[in-house]
């Protein structure tokens, strides 16, 4: 089955270096390319137009999505990012749901269910992350936080990210059994039906062992995904 290396560059590089490591990859991109791994790079809101055109005029099969996308495609909406606008600039992805948008920004079900209707209409597949805090974790909330999210939405995403809140940008990813006990909570909950991605400090060392368990198609990579290096690495262990 296709694994997918989902690269969320988050707001770690400036137009200028993200348009470099693109440029990078397509340099590499021959050599490291993966039949079986569906590659999608998520640039920065500012840089994704860039990147786009790199990739478009390399001809390349990397495929790019936004981190993120506003409720609307057009109106009195200050700041908001239109899905569709985004669909017509080459996104084919849009992550929904990242803790830290939830965190950082406030979103909750409900802005996140308007997000996820627009997005589909505009024919944007979506990776849709859920995840919990090391408190729900320790006291055994874990399956029940992550029931909550996935509630009415599992049949509107393309895929699932399973990140732990707390192995976010930390550099301790969880147990991979844990993870996988996760998966395979999330792969009953959603009728075995979506891929499920983990994500939460993953790197070159941990890659092959968070794609190998039994309920894995693949990583969501943060800070490991921002140079050229770690990617190389971690695409030849996915
Ligand atoms: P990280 O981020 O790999 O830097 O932990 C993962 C994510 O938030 O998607």
């Amino acid at each position: 089955m296709k694994k997918y290396f989902i690269a969320n560059w988050k707001l770690y590089l400036t137009i200028a270096k993200s348009e470099l490591l693109a440029t990078r990859l397509l340099a590499t991109e021959k050599t490291n390319a993966r039949r079986d791994v569906e590659f999608i790079v998520a640039p920065s809101m500012l840089a994704l137009s860039s990147v786009v055109t790199l990739l478009k005029r390399a001809k390349s099969k990397i495929k790019i999505a936004a981190q993120d996308c506003g409720f609307a495609d057009e109106g009195a909406f200050t700041g908001a990012v239109s899905p569709n606008e985004l669909k017509k600039m080459g996104a084919s992805y849009v992550i929904i749901g990242h803790s830290e948008r939830r965190q950082y920004f406030a979103e909750d079900a409900a802005l996140i269910s308007k997000k996820i209707t627009a997005a589909r209409a505009a024919g944007l597949k979506i990776i849709y992350c859920v995840g919990e805090t090391k408190d729900e974790r320790n006291v055994g909330r874990a399956q029940a936080v992550v029931k909550e999210q996935l509630r009415g939405f599992a049949k509107d995403v393309d895929v699932i990210a399973y990140e732990p809140r707390w192995a976010i940008g930390t550099g301790i990813a969880i147990e991979p059994a844990e993870a996988e006990q996760m998966h395979e909570y999330i792969s009953r909950e959603v009728g075995g039906a979506l891929p499920i991605c983990y994500g939460g400090s993953v790197s070159d060392k941990n890659i092959a062992a968070f794609t190998r368990l039994q309920h894995s198609s693949g990583v969501l990579v943060g800070f490991a995904s921002t140079t050229l290096q770690a990617i190389v690495a971690m695409l030849q262990k996915i």
